[in-house]
């Protein structure tokens, strides 16, 4: 199986939102509740948002026969904003191939270290790529708390 990584265009913003929004609806289920799932996955609404994502920074999709199967985006250039894989596809190591994109990136832009705020979900993934926890954090967005981490790793 050939997971091909390339940056994202705004061609793909139906992609992009649709699998976040799927993603988030079914696999963060198991750590977050329906009240939190319903707001977290509205942000596939925010159309502007996710274009200027697209637009404006590092912003990587992975396919897997022109299928669009996961994304991943860097703010600020060391800042792991998003990362999501498809429902469908999980524990192929689809994420583990975006990251590895991204931190060739950070390590490209010369940053000593790349951080992230992670889900619940995500930290044993991340944990498993040698991330360490700096802290368990409450993050307050539209309204509600969600429970997450901040995490890096030394480049
Ligand atoms: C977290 C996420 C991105 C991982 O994507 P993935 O493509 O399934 O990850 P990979 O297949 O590359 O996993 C690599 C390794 O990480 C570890 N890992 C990944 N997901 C794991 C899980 N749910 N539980 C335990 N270990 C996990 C495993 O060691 C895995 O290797 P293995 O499958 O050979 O055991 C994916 O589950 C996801 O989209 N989650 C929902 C969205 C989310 O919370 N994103 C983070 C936003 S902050």
């Amino acid at each position: 199986m050939n997971i091909d990584i390339r940056q994202a265009t705004a061609k793909d913003l139906a992609d992009i939102t649709s699998l976040f929004r799927d993603t988030v609806s079914t696999i963060n289920t198991k750590h977050y509740n329906a009240k939190q799932i319903t707001v977290w996955a509205s942000g596939s609404d925010e159309t502007e948002t996710w274009l200027e994502r697209i637009s404006d920074l590092y912003f990587i999709v992975a396919e897997i026969d022109a299928v669009i199967v996961g994304f991943a985006y860097l703010k600020k250039g060391y800042y792991l904003d998003g990362l999501f894989v498809h429902k469908d596809y999980q524990r192929q190591g689809i994420a583990s191939s975006l990251l590895r994109t991204i931190e060739s990136q950070v390590i490209a832009e010369e940053f000593p270290e790349i951080r992230s705020d992670v889900s619940k979900t995500a930290l044993p993934f991340f944990e498993n790529k040698y991330y360490d926890i700096v802290k368990k954090q409450k993050k307050s967005f539209k309204g509600l708390v969600f429970e997450n981490y901040i995490v890096k790793k030394i480049l």
